[in-house]
């Protein structure tokens, strides 16, 4: 009996494994071929992870990079890495906290008034936490989506100057279990219920959410400039997301993650495909996972409700 148990089992397990990687953890490869010399490109977060990956590539493609990043000391240790490992002396630190709105300001300030083009915005950093900003909004709907929000307003004019730019921000296939609670939001100052610390999950699919209705409107302003906007799920990634979740979390995601999950590389492909990709410009505005658009539910393409978060955002950055 246990001569026919033990080879089903194996072939059963080796069949689920290559069915998740075929699926969920599906790779993809960026094909665009996009020469990035004397382009100017902004990524937030870029100090580690798949934000690390976008920028050394960017940088091997010739751009200018701005780190947009908290952590000075951090920031250095990775341009340090990106500069070494592509020859490119065009990486720089520029301070930014999401966190903190007048951090935003401050940060396009100082970029207005130093660089003179813009091609690439790249809404990069978010992470899973529970607490407040410096603002007082729940975290992961301040740095996740507001700070992102009132940058990209901050730059918008600078972009349309540029002949075709970009803006992508990335979201998560986690932006399915979002929801938008406009009462909440106005009230609480952010999307959760704030009742109970492990709804912080539940916070950042809604921050998630909020990336794809961004860029759905966003796109709609932009009609009828050369910029253009896309939204990313960039896989299931091994990065230091997970470094705020709790011990236990860690021991049960660890293992799963060293055989399944992508690798930083991998997971900035389809990053670097709306970055790079040529021709894409028709799909301004849509959503993008393993290198190709993708159809969203109708919650995260409903137009009345991108317009009013653009506009409920617009009033707590202090825009309008
Ligand atoms: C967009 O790009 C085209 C082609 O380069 C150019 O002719 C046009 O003036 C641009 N439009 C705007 C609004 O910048």
């Amino acid at each position: 009996m246990l001569t026919l148990v033990v080879p089903v089992v194996v072939v059963a397990v080796a069949g689920v494994y290559v069915l998740l990687l075929e699926t969920l953890f599906k790779r993809s490869e960026c094909r665009g071929a996009a020469d990035m010399s004397g382009k100017a490109a902004i990524i937030t977060g870029g100090n580690t992870g798949i934000g690390k990956a976008t920028a050394m590539e960017l940088a091997r493609r010739g751009a200018r990079v701005i780190m947009a990043c908290r952590n000075r000391r951090k920031a250095e240790a990775a341009i340090s890495d990106i500069k070494k490992e592509t020859g490119s002396s065009e990486v720089v630190y520029m301070h930014l906290d999401l966190g903190s709105l007048k951090s935003v300001r401050s940060f396009a300030e100082t970029f207005l008034k130093t660089e003179t083009r813009l091609d690439l915005l790249i809404n990069n950093a978010g992470l899973v936490a529970d607490g407040r900003t410096e603002d007082g909004f729940g975290i992961e709907f301040g740095v996740n989506h507001l700070g992102h929000f009132l940058l990209t307003c901050l730059l918008l004019d600078r972009l349309k100057e540029t002949p075709s730019s970009r803006v992508v921000t990335l979201s998560s296939m986690a932006h399915r279990w979002g929801k938008i609670d406009f009462e909440n939001l106005i009230t609480n100052k952010d999307l959760g219920s704030g009742q109970y610390s492990w709804q912080f999950f539940q916070a950042y699919c809604n921050s998630k959410l909020c990336n794809v209705l961004f860029t759905h409107e966003l796109s709609k302003r932009l009609k009828g400039t050369n910029v253009t906007c896309y939204s990313v799920h960039p896989g299931i990634v091994k990065t230091e997301l997970s470094r705020h979740v709790s011990l236990w979390q860690k021991i049960f995601i660890e293992p799963v993650a060293t055989l399944l999950f992508l690798d930083t590389k991998s997971g900035s492909q389809t990053t670097l495909h709306c970055a790079l990709q040529e021709g894409i410009e028709p799909l301004s505005g849509r959503y993008f996972s393993c290198c190709a658009v993708q159809e969203v539910c109708g919650k995260a393409k409903d137009d009345a409700v991108a317009r009013k978060l653009w506009e409920v955002s617009e009033r707590l950055c202090g825009l309008s």
